[in-house]
């Protein structure tokens, strides 16, 4: 479903990736692990279109990523790609179900749909009673769940987390992993989690390190 050949990326003198090769399958969950400033977060940045490769390509379906522009590119990501990072990045004045909703309103979707549809990813991520909590009136776990609604509420092709539970304690941490694997399981989601967590790279369907610039 997602591929890509040969991907170089140099920060000046740096060469950080050195030719990546990789095929992820849909309903798959992929861990990217690897020491600090191996390339995890450069390589999720290019599979998710947020970064461009010096050389090499993204193809996601019969797409080649790597080369979307402008608007085009803008679209395509918000229709077909979500994102969970570190820290949720919600919008501290909107509600949570409003944070989940405004992808669905950029990707101008029905609002009505996105209100029903908000409200049963709320209640899928065990959080259907904080829908009008503002993200400072939640706690960590809570607000990564509503970060996780927010990356499926346009039924993406893939989600891409970056450290998704770098900032959680060990319980919320586990709950976290643990939705994943059931989006996995009852909406087919496909995930790329890039982590140091041991726990949740080794629970995922593949684990693929990333040592000077390659996949292992
Ligand atoms: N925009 C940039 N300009 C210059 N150098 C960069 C840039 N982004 C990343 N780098 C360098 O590229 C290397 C890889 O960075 P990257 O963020 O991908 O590492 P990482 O594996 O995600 O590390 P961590 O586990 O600490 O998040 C690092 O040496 C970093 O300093
Ligand atoms: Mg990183």
């Amino acid at each position: 479903m997602l591929k890509t050949e040969n991907i170089h990326k140099n920060y000046g003198e740096l060469h950080v990736l050195k030719g990546i090769d990789l095929m992820i399958k849909q309903a798959e969950v992929v861990s990217i692990v690897g020491a600090s400033g191996a390339g995890k977060s450069t390589l999720l940045h290019i599979l998710g279109t947020l970064d461009k490769p010096d050389e090499g390509s993204v193809w996601l379906h019969d797409t080649d990523i790597s080369k979307l522009k402008g608007d085009k590119l803008a679209k395509y990501r918000n229709e077909h790609m979500g994102f969970v990072f570190q820290f949720h990045n919600l919008l501290p004045e909107f509600t949570a179900q409003e944070n989940v909703m405004i992808p669905g309103l950029i990707g101008k979707k029905n609002e009505k749909e996105l209100l029903k549809k908000s409200k049963e990813m709320f209640e899928l991520l065990g959080i259907s009673d904080r829908l009008t909590h503002k993200p400072a009136e939640l706690s960590g776990g809570e607000q990564q769940r509503v970060a996780v609604a927010r990356a499926l509420i346009n039924d993406p092709a893939i989600v891409f987390a970056d450290e998704p539970s770098g900032n959680l304690d060990s319980k919320n941490a586990q709950e976290l992993h643990q939705l994943f694997f059931k989006l996995r399981d009852e909406l087919k989601q496909t995930f790329v989690i890039v982590t140091h967590n041991p726990e949740l790279a080794d629970m995922a369907d593949r684990k693929l390190t990333i040592v000077d610039g390659r996949v292992l």
